[in-house]
């Protein structure tokens, strides 16, 4: 991937495409397939650094994976007890997910490990998931509670019990995980509801996992039955495009097999509300997810305000959603996103100086943007290193006056290594650089 991108316009377009494996759900399948018993075949993961990453590290764990040219793999699993102490410090790159997720496993193993990540994720906050792993037991070191985390063998693996107050999928998944190592039963409650790939994974495994709305009852130790997957196609890679096409004029796109779990959407749901001409064809559910084609057609779109519950639902699509109010009649304020702040960059801050870049009128408070839609012109923008606030501002290109210049794009490979490709089906004119 070129460090820099340029993207001069599109011509109208009427295409069908195809994104990229499920990043959340590939991370997933890699963990509790390598905590399974028996072979266990992933197809369509997505072969981006993020997850990569993640085979690399089980690897360093001493699980057994083959790769194949067809995108799929397998991981010989050897159960619950079959970890090995890894030689060397372990390596998360720039994904929280999987340093997260990976952290509640190896704080209920008797051996020690110490994972880390690139500069983005060593400035992530980590209390969110120390603080209740401590309380279940876990030995944890860190400085300020930020990566490099070194674990030792826990003083005990007593049942989780926890209220998470922040919505947030990666701490729900990280107790989960950490929960299959304790016998009793743990229970996990969430203020709000999130992504639940974890909960409908393990339960595609055959472990006996209890959801009753937002309270989860696990015991621990129970046996996983290795199971083939099948990853559906990405929702946050697909929203780039959704909104690429409601933007430019005569414009249609048929997006195939995206995973449209119903904490995941969000965003469909207001672009409806903002005008967007979006339908769901074609619905069916494969391993417990429910996956659809999407359609989409060019619409005149108006602003929006949005607070509240909704946001975790669409919390990696807003960088793009504040293009789609960029361009939008009126005024938008999208409230409650704080979060925003911790995420590959403060995306409030990447967003809000990109924007203003173009020609945005655009203003923040810590928790809140607010956007007045207008044109967007050319200009230079930063992604401060953060894929999404790139794909974002690279979508923004396709019906900007002038050139924009996106600073920095490397990191689109942590989760849509075709990106520049897909621009490309759709028309997109677009440099390297
Ligand atoms: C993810 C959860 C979300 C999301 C991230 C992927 C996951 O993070 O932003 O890209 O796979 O569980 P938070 O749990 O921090 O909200």
């Amino acid at each position: 991937m070129a460090s820099n991108l340029v993207i001069n316009g599109s011509e109208k377009f009427n295409a069908e495409i195809i994104v990229p494996g499920d990043k959340s759900i590939t991370h997933r399948a890699l963990m509790i397939g390598a905590l399974s018993n028996g072979i266990c075949k992933i197809s369509n993961y997505l072969q981006s650094d993020d997850c990569i990453n993640t085979i690399t590290v089980l690897k360093k764990l001493g699980v057994s994976i083959n790769t194949y040219e067809d995108n799929s793999l397998t991981i010989n699993g050897k159960g619950l007890k079959s970890l090995k102490k890894p030689k060397n410090n372990l390596d998360a790159g720039n994904s929280g997910t999987l340093i997260r997720l990976l952290s509640g496993i190896l704080s209920m193993q008797d051996f020690t490990s110490t994972i880390t990540g690139d500069l983005s994720l060593q400035s992530r906050p980590m209390s969110r998931i120390i603080e209740p792993l401590i309380k279940m037991g876990a030995v944890i070191q860190s400085s300020k509670n930020k990566p490099p985390l070194e674990f030792s063998k826990p003083l005990a693996r007593d049942c989780c019990n926890e209220k998470i107050q922040i919505a947030s999928a990666q701490v729900k998944s990280c107790l989960i995980l950490a929960s299959l190592f304790v016998d009793g039963e743990s229970i996990i409650i969430e203020n709000t509801k999130t992504r639940d790939h974890t909960e409908r994974l393990l339960q595609y495994f055959d472990y006996d996992i209890k959801i009753d709305d937002n309270i989860i009852k696990l015991h621990g130790n129970q046996s996983l039955f290795a199971k083939d997957v099948v990853v559906p196609n990405d929702f946050s890679s697909a929203s780039f495009f959704i909104v690429a096409t409601l933007l430019k004029k005569d414009s249609q796109v048929l997006i195939k097999d995206v995973c449209i779990n119903k904490y995941r959407i969000g965003l469909i749901n207001i672009l409806k509300k903002m005008g967007g001409k979006i339908e769901f064809q074609n619905l069916r559910t494969n391993c417990n997810e429910d996956i659809a084609d999407i359609s989409v057609s060019y619409s005149e779109l108006h602003s929006i305000d949005i607070s509240g519950q909704i946001i975790s639902s669409l919390i990696d699509e807003l960088p793009i959603l504040f293009i789609a109010c960029a361009c939008a009649s009126g005024k938008s304020v999208i409230s409650d996103i704080k979060e925003l702040r911790y995420k590959e960059s403060d995306r409030i801050q990447s967003m809000e100086k990109g924007l203003r870049e173009l020609g945005v009128d655009v203003s923040s408070t810590a928790s809140s943007i607010s956007i007045i839609g207008g044109n967007i012109n050319g200009g230079i923008v930063d992604s401060f290193d953060d894929h999404r606030v790139a794909m974002s501002f690279a979508i923004s290109g396709i019906i900007s006056s002038k050139p924009i210049t996106i600073l920095k794009t490397n990191n689109i490979a942590t989760s849509f290594p075709n990106f520049i490709d897909t621009l490309r089906k759709i028309n997109v004119e677009v440099y390297e650089i």
